[in-house]
């Protein structure tokens, strides 16, 4: 493993068996501590790593060493819990042992890590049917029936649904005009270039492709603007709970209205469910407020951060692109596939105790929110993925650095004007001990 690999080796082997020695409640207790029985390790550093990728290269790296569920350790042996679920796509946290079990089964049973998309292996085939049984209610008129798998990320994923928006969309216009798309303000569907142009990157290079955005939740608007774009817009796209602005989760019966308005004019409604797919008893958000989009974007939580994967998820008489179009010829994946499945599986066995779990912290939050209005104004999202918003940015700042410096890992979105949240995604495998005593440690951390 290069200079220091093999105590680093040494080390993470250490610091599993210490995560593995430890009941939540024992681990609980000892969080934002460090770990002086572990040895010692001597990180590899990252010089050869890009300047954007963690950043800081000079000091003395405190980077990831070790996980089980929702736990972590450090290179400087201090023990964190994981309040984000990795970078929000660890269902399940660190290699959870029921998925670790799953991938032996299915290397043992035969199941390949990857291979052509011309011939995808049973798994393939089986998340396809699974994900439309989950997409669709049992009296949907008409289905989401396809599913554009074997792409690796989501950004990928969001990208092809683009594709197929644009296709649909001068079927039945001409190729003189315009169309327009519609993005609700604060959005994220990832970091290809055209999505990164619907939030206001790479203007000079992209043409004749209108993007208009509104606020979310405002119904008023959203009618103004579907009358003066009418058969213009190709689509909307929304996400239940958009997390990259500050966890607003958006209301039904706005969701309802752009569902109606995107029949009205022929656009297609998407719905990315990247964040909040799978984190739902449901798997997707969209099942419990009242409407079925046309599209559905899944992927993070699919695979449980087991090699990423994502799918589209739409309807026959909009499968427009060939396949070199939109797939990724290293993202057929069979063994990620097989993943998904048993999360589907261990989704549907536990989606009460998950749900209730969820209403626990949310409930907890609230509770705290009016205890110490002075500080915090609201709490945002639903169930796992949650929002605390603050009353003034510094507080949110400064509440996220006692945060960390006490062991939770958090993000805060402080940085454009107007914010100040705190964000969390906690994984499935948090349980009334650990929600109750992230509670009461983020209720001592409010100045
Ligand atoms: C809502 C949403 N869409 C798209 C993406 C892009 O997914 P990926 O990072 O897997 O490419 C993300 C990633 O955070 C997301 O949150």
């Amino acid at each position: 493993m290069g200079p220091g690999g093999a105590r680093i080796g040494d080390a993470m082997r250490a610091g599993l068996r210490f995560l593995d020695s430890e009941s939540p409640a024992g681990l609980c207790r000892r969080v934002g501590s460090v770990i002086e029985e572990l040895p010692d390790v001597q990180p590899i550093d990252k010089s050869a790593l890009q300047d954007s990728y963690g950043g800081d290269k000079g000091r003395l790296s405190d980077d990831f060493l070790a996980g089980r569920g929702v736990f972590y350790l450090t290179e400087q042996r201090r023990l964190y819990l994981d309040c984000t679920a990795g970078h929000y796509q660890m269902l399940f946290g660190y290699n959870w042992p029921e998925l670790l079990a799953a991938v032996e089964e299915a290397v043992e049973a035969g199941i390949v890590w990857d291979n052509h998309a011309d011939i995808p292996q049973a798994p393939v085939k089986w998340l396809a049917h699974r994900l439309v049984a989950v997409a669709n209610a049992a009296d949907e008129s008409e289905r989401l029936d396809t599913v554009l798998l074997g792409v690796c990320t989501g950004s990928v994923a969001c990208e092809a649904a683009l594709k197929i928006q644009l296709c649909c969309w001068e079927r039945r216009n001409a190729a003189t005009a315009t169309p327009a798309l519609i993005v609700l303000d604060g959005h994220y569907h990832g970091t290809d270039m055209v999505p990164q142009y619907m939030r206001g990157m790479w203007k000079r290079y992209i043409r004749n492709l209108e993007i208009v955005t509104v606020e979310p939740n405002d119904p008023d608007q959203l009618e103004r603007i579907f009358r003066a774009y009418g058969s213009r817009v190709a689509a909307l796209w929304a996400e239940p709970i958009l997390m990259n602005r500050e966890a607003l989760t958006l209301e039904p019966a706005y969701l309802q209205l752009a569902r109606r308005w995107c029949s009205e004019t022929g656009a297609l409604m998407c719905v990315d469910e990247i964040q909040t797919g799978f984190w739902q008893p449901e798997v997707f958000a969209y099942r419990s407020l009242g409407f079925t989009p046309d599209m559905v974007i899944v992927g993070k939580g699919m695979t449980a951060g087991f090699h990423p994967l994502a799918a589209v998820i739409y309807r026959s008489r909009n499968d427009v692109l060939k396949q070199y179009d939109a797939i990724n010829t290293n993202g057929s994946s069979p063994l990620a596939s097989y993943l998904g499945l048993r999360c589907l599986e261990m989704i549907a066995a536990d989606a009460l105790r998950f749900a209730a779990v969820g209403d626990r912290f949310m409930a907890g939050l609230r509770a705290l929110v009016s205890r110490r209005g002075d500080v915090m104004a609201e709490v945002r999202g639903k169930r796992h993925l949650a929002g605390i918003k603050f009353k003034r940015a510094e507080e949110a700042i400064g509440f996220h650095r006692r945060a960390l410096a006490a062991g939770l890992w958090t993000r805060v979105h402080a940085s454009c004007p107007g914010h100040s949240t705190v964000l969390m995604k906690l994984a499935l495998p948090v349980d009334d001990v650990i929600v109750d005593y992230l509670l009461g440690r983020l209720e001592s951390l409010l100045p």
